[in-house]
């Protein structure tokens, strides 16, 4: 194998196998562990196949020997066909400890003919909230599909059929946790959710239709191995040093990210296909603030009784973030509609976009504010050059170290 090349490509390629653990489909027996269900999952055909199944007294699972830090897994994965509702068939990374760190594929099932729910999470430091859901542009019980995660330290990127759903980026400095230096194990299993996964348990597990089977194959692993116990170092070891340089892990995983080609991709998923995305949680107004169109429209509505709100997730430290607003028509005098950044206690700072409503026909008032410290007073008043009630405009706040704009 070494005569077609040159002495120095041959030395470049050994070194970097001796950094990077990869794993290919024939491989599972070495690198995989089947760890609970008692038989319930198997790993056929000399490695190739893995089967995962549930039955009313257990479903089943597998995990990787080794842990990474760092890398792209990619399986593919044929799921439960039928009246699969209740069960849940999972793909994901998780270190160990109570602050650990997830990357998730779940698939709800569903009755028979009825679509198949992705459920993708990513929990940093134990906490996540960070759920995407999604429907499949095909049916996933029919065929094998490629689900793969990309995990490095810019981002992490979920695919399928190696279209991105989901990106989660490296905002470690706008103190916003990412997963950095917790080793990941790969796990896959067949469970039941049924409390769980159909709408809280509207529909059980039709356990007349049993054991559901799942089918995992093609293993594909390209990771940086991390020994344990974890005070030895990575396969990729200047990960451990500071300011390190990650291109010289020589793999182009290291350094990927979302290409400006596949951003339309994940833009045509998250339109057609995404059902749920709890970048928001409502915190106020009971029930008067509602997620509509799978979470892409959120409506607040104000009686005499109450207003509504919500507020974002994450808290961030210096960002751009847009929003799209349409206000309330008609007579809104005395409405306000706010749409502010906010930091808690009494020394708090506030960038404010506030919409004074008005009677029918007369323009809104756009009020501004900038607290810093707890002291604002430093209002600025606008007419608007359009009908905010008629359309959705954007309103953007740009907030950095610089500058507010
Ligand atoms: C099952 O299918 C129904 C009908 O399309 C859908 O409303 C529901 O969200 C699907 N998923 C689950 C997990 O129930
Ligand atoms: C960063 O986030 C942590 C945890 O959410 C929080 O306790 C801390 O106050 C935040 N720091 C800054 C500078 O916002
Ligand atoms: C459960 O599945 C069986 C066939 O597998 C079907 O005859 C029965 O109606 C199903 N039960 C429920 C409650 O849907
Ligand atoms: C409402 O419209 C009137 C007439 O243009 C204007 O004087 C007033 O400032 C507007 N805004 C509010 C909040 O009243």
């Amino acid at each position: 194998m070494l005569l077609p090349y040159p002495t120095s490509v041959v030395m470049v390629a050994l070194f970097s196998m001796t950094m990077m653990m990869m794993l290919c489909g024939g491989d599972l027996h070495k690198k995989i562990d089947i760890t609970w269900g008692n038989g319930r999952a198997q790993m056929l055909n000399n490695g190739q196949l893995l089967t995962v199944s549930l039955d009313a007294a257990s479903g089943s699972g597998f995990q990787s020997k080794d842990h990474y830090l760092f890398g792209h897994f990619q399986i593919q994965l044929k799921l439960v066909p039928g009246n699969s509702a209740g069960t849940v068939t999972s793909f994901y990374l998780q270190s160990e400890g109570s602050t650990w760190d997830e990357i998730d594929f779940e698939f709800l099932g569903n009755l028979s003919g009825n679509p198949y729910i992705l459920h993708t999470n990513v929990i940093t430091q134990g906490k996540g909230g960070r759920e995407q859901q999604f429907y499949l542009w095909f049916d996933p019980t029919s065929d094998f599909h490629t689900y793969s995660i990309l995990w490095n330290p810019l981002c992490v990127i979920l695919y399928v059929d190696g279209i991105p759903i989901r990106e989660f980026k490296n905002y470690e400095s706008r103190n916003i946790s990412f997963p950095m230096k917790k080793p990941m194990r790969m796990y896959g299993s067949l469970w039941d959710a049924e409390d769980w996964a159909t709408k809280g348990g509207v529909i059980k597990t039709n356990w007349s239709a049993a054991p559901f089977i799942a089918y995992f194959k093609n293993f594909f692993v390209n990771a940086c191995v991390e020994s344990t116990p974890p005070s030895i170092k990575s396969s990729c070891t200047h990960l451990n040093k500071k300011n390190n340089n990650h291109n010289s892990v020589g793999e182009k995983w290291i350094t990927q990210e979302l290409k400006p080609s596949e951003v339309d991709k994940l833009n045509w998923v998250h339109k057609n296909f995404m059902l749920l995305d709890q970048e928001f949680d409502i915190t106020w107004g009971d029930g008067r603030a509602k997620m509509l169109n799978n979470g892409e429209l959120l409506t607040l509505s104000l009686d005499k009784a109450s207003c509504f709100g919500f507020q974002s997730k994450n808290e961030f430290l210096f960002d751009k973030i847009d929003m799209q607003l349409k206000l309330v028509s008609g007579n809104s005098a005395g409405t306000v509609t706010a749409y502010y950044l906010s930091s808690k206690g009494s020394n708090w700072d506030e960038i404010d976009f506030e919409f004074l409503g008005n009677v029918s026909g007369e323009p809104y008032i756009l009020h501004t504010n900038v607290f810093s410290n707890g002291k604002g007073n430093r209002e600025q008043q606008f007419y608007l050059r359009f009908d905010p009630t008629t359309d959705f405009h954007t309103y953007s706040i740009l907030w950095n170290p610089q500058l507010i704009m």
